[in-house]
């Protein structure tokens, strides 16, 4: 049977698709979903997402040889080791730590697919391992597949809504179908990948971040396919699926 293919426009929705039993891919190309792949690709051991601030301060509280890393208003936090700038995450300060990590809205949509039984991290960084992976396991198990976009106070993120085509566009077409939203999202895509971060750019929430000094963020974080590595979410952390 063809997989289905849906678009969850924000971490809100996330709760459909775990309904759904679907295949879950989070994004949040701007910057979380990124950050998380830039810190594996950079030799992190795993990744602890936290919805609150609370949890993540009581967190590295319990365990001290943690790193602390994430933002509030794109800014990196009191007490914490890192920001949420996919350049941070380098090899250097990551190699074989754990990271607990919060932010506004990636963590957050992250942490509402707990229930899901395949949850992995999309982002332009590793569309198409992302693809190949998430179409593997799909079809493996007979599931469908959905996109949750992080987005921030449920609105429409283009950047996701982009990510999410390119990630799709990548999926064996024949043995997939996709619904409207999945479409639209691949359409778009196809029509601005040789102008990526140009587009991205123009996005809300890049506005926001180039005002706070973050630009170089956005052209990393538009390196399309730059690594081959796809990050799952199980059991209440982040780890490593190659
Ligand atoms: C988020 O999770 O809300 C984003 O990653 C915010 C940011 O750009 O730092």
């Amino acid at each position: 049977m063809a997989v289905r293919v849906y678009v969850e426009f924000a971490a809100k929705n996330a709760f459909t698709a775990v309904k759904r039993r679907d295949l879950i891919i989070v994004v949040d190309v701007l910057r979380c979903s990124s950050s998380i792949v830039s810190a594996f690709a950079n030799g992190v051991k795993a990744v602890i997402p936290t919805e609150t601030l609370k949890e993540a301060y009581e967190l590295r509280e319990q365990r001290a040889d943690h790193l602390l890393a994430g933002e509030r208003k794109g800014r990196k936090l009191k007490g914490f080791d890192l920001g949420n700038s996919p350049l941070e995450f380098v090899q250097e300060v990551v190699e074989g730590r754990t990271v607990i990590m919060t932010t506004t809205s990636g963590t957050a949509a992250l942490v509402r697919c707990r229930r899901a039984e395949h949850v992995l991290v999309g982002a332009f960084l590793n569309a198409e391992a992302a693809a190949k992976k998430a179409a593997e396991i799909a079809q493996r198990n007979g599931v469908n597949v959905s996109f949750v976009l992080a987005g921030e106070k449920g609105l429409f993120p283009l950047e996701d809504f982009l990510c999410a085509g390119a990630i799709a566009s990548k999926f064996p077409t024949a043995r997939f179908n996709f619904s409207d939203e999945a479409l639209a999202a691949v359409l778009g895509f196809e029509r601005v990948k040789d102008a990526l971060s140009e587009y991205v750019k123009k996005s809300r929430h890049a506005r926001h971040l180039t005002e706070l000094g973050f630009e170089r963020d956005i052209e990393f974080s538009c390196k399309l396919n730059h690594f081959g590595l796809v990050p799952v979410y199980r059991d209440g952390k982040v780890t490593l699926m190659r």
